[in-house]
């Protein structure tokens, strides 16, 4: 469905270009001002400057042309020059019951799907998911799902941390642990075992002693690196250990990310481009792009009018390994070949941006990356304890992600009225979903770019702007559309009214704005803009609710309408949470 408000862009463009002025002044916005009208045209107040006439006098002539509209129960001039727009009831209440019979609530599909890779989640592989990892899992999550919901032919990738100097520091530190095992023996012709020499936790352990040490002793760091570049190198004892490595991990991998509802179409990570990174130097050197430095291959990316230093990209170390830039080249590499993508969305740290701006202008410059394909980093800010520092646990370690998560279920089930009935079962299920939309709706309704603070017990509420409070919503109406059917009153053919108070209108006119709420946060990537929506479609809703006495009302056209009206109002929320990753019990 057509946008109400690109409707009314249409309808102001042409009577502006009717009374001799060009149609880009008749844009429409939603009003600044809601107590004095629906909508805002500012057209008049700038092209008063380029005709140098008066903005009001404009503004009559504009409303002239539109005083019999069919669209408009009012439009009036306001000084110093606005237009206020105010639609008709019956307009309105058209245009909600298009949206009630579309299955997607009047969001219309891109007119050309466009292939997009997501790449979010970058879980390192041999550690636990941490906070840290929270956002990237979030944020990509909703952006996916959203960008899906636009109808483009979306590709989620969870693009594993699995080629880098960690598993040289944990395959070194094995090896002086166990240096008995057949990993660590030359010449080895035996097969190696099939189960791997670690478990998760111990992995984990492992991990940890082994970072600690390098970062103190240069003696571990220089055996690291050396069982990095041998893995890359193909050693046969390293790439089993390694086999291990990622087999364990990704099953832990997968149990976190699927309790936070992220789901990835891919599980590849920086080793799958490996293969591609031979014919991709080729391509480089031959085609004169690369360059020696200090026996490192690099390739120049800094433009004219710079305004800060972007340094070269290192493509291969001096001793011929890969580093975090190749194999970011290499996977666009591998991308475009597998998927012919016309966008890639990285969402990773804001941190990173310095590598992002180095790998993309390296694989635009290069034509790694096909013309038409455009790249887009969405850097996160990072989510902070209450002290305005990164989260720590109590005892100011890293937390880990599961830990967080159980921490807050806990929080719900305390907040939660046991005098309910639900079975035991019931309250963990309801405590685990609402858990998650405070979790992620905490995360989600700040501006991506933006640090932020985390506090379970604002987050964890049930009022204010939060997850729950959503959630809450969401199950209020339900509770209504089953009362109803149990009376049996319940009918799917009837249709919306118009309002029959401004509450109502308020409502209805929130209802109408969907469509625009989704493309927005597509188009700007934020998902935020989506959380803002139906923290004030909640609202409009709450008050609608608290002014009416839906089930007991009488006139029975009214009743049907309002129930009609609860019935989008679900349904809107239920997509909008959906898009945002968040799931809905079916009580609280
Ligand atoms: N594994 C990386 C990290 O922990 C994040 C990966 C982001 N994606 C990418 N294509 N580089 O920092």
């Amino acid at each position: 469905m057509e946008k109400l408000i690109e409707t009314l862009n249409g309808i102001l463009s042409d009577a502006f270009e009717k009374c001799g002025y060009e149609r880009y002044f008749g844009g429409v916005t939603i009003s600044d001002r809601p107590d004095l009208c629906q909508y805002q045209c500012n057209g008049a107040l700038a092209a008063a400057k380029k005709y140098g006439k008066a903005p009001l006098k404009i503004a009559g002539e504009v409303i002239e042309i539109l005083k019999d509209n069919f669209w408009f129960e009012n439009i009036s001039a306001a000084r110093p020059g606005f237009i206020n727009l105010n639609i008709k009831d019956s307009v309105l209440a058209g245009y909600l019951n298009e949206m009630n019979m579309d299955e997607k609530c009047g969001c219309t599909k891109a007119d050309k799907p466009l292939t997009i890779i997501v790449d979010y989640g970058g879980a390192n592989v041999a550690k636990p998911l941490h906070v840290g990892h929270i956002r990237a899992a979030v944020i990509g999550e909703a952006i996916k799902r959203i960008s899906r919901f636009m109808g483009h032919n979306v590709i989620g990738d969870v693009h594993l941390g699995d080629w880098g100097l960690q598993i040289g520091m944990i395959i070194s530190e094995l090896k002086r642990r166990e240096p008995e095992l057949p990993y660590f023996i030359e010449d080895y012709s035996g097969e190696y075992p099939a189960e791997a020499p670690f478990t998760i936790n111990e992995l984990g352990e492992i991990y940890t002693a082994a970072s600690v040490l390098a970062k103190n002793n240069e003696e571990a760091m220089k055996d690291a690196r050396k069982a990095t570049s041998e893995l890359q190198a193909g050693k046969k004892g390293y790439a089993a250990l390694w086999k291990h490595i990622l087999n364990i991990s990704v099953t832990d991998l997968k149990k976190v990310y699927s309790s936070l509802n992220v789901e990835f179409d891919l599980w590849l990570g920086e080793s799958d481009c490996e293969k591609y990174v031979d014919e991709m130097v080729s391509y480089l050197k031959e085609n004169n792009y690369t360059y020696e430095s200090r026996g490192a291959l690099v390739v120049d990316v800094a433009e004219e009018d710079d305004t800060h230093d972007i340094p070269p990209v290192m493509i291969l170390k001096s001793d011929g390994s890969s580093l975090y830039s190749t194999t970011d080249l290499a996977t666009i590499w591998q991308r475009v070949e597998d998927y012919d993508p016309d966008m890639i969305i990285y969402v990773v740290d804001k941190r990173q941006d310095l590598h992002f701006e180095q790998v993309f202008r390296c694989a635009k410059k290069t034509g790694i990356a096909a013309d038409k394909l455009s790249f887009d980093f969405i850097g996160f800010g990072t989510m902070n304890g209450k002290d305005g520092k990164p989260f720590k646990t109590r005892e100011g370690g890293v937390m880990r992600l599961q830990d967080l998560i159980e921490t807050i279920d806990d929080s719900v089930l305390k907040k939660m009225d046991a005098n309910k009935g639900f079975s035991e079962e019931e309250m963990n299920d309801i405590a685990g979903k609402v858990g998650l939309s405070a979790l992620k709706y905490g995360d989600l309704s700040n501006q991506v770019t933006k640090d932020y603070i985390f506090d379970i017990e604002k987050f964890s509420s049930f009022e204010g702007n939060t997850g729950p409070y959503i959630l809450y919503t969401i199950v209020r109406i339900k509770s209504i559309l089953n009362k109803a059917c149990a009376e049996g009153k319940c009918s799917g053919t009837v249709s919306i009214h118009e309002p029959c108070s401004q509450c109502e209108r308020d409502l209805m006119l929130k209802l109408s704005r969907f469509n625009e709420a989704v493309e927005h946060s597509f188009s700007e990537k934020a998902p935020n803009k989506l959380c803002e929506y139906i923290y004030d479609l909640s609202n409009a809703f709450n008050k609608f609710y608290h002014s009416n006495r839906i089930i007991s009302e009488e006139n029975a056209e009214k009743k049907n309408s309002w129930l009609c009206l609860c019935d989008l109002t679900k349904n809107i929320l239920e997509i909008s949470v959906d898009l945002l990753g968040i799931q809905v019990p079916d009580r609280m």
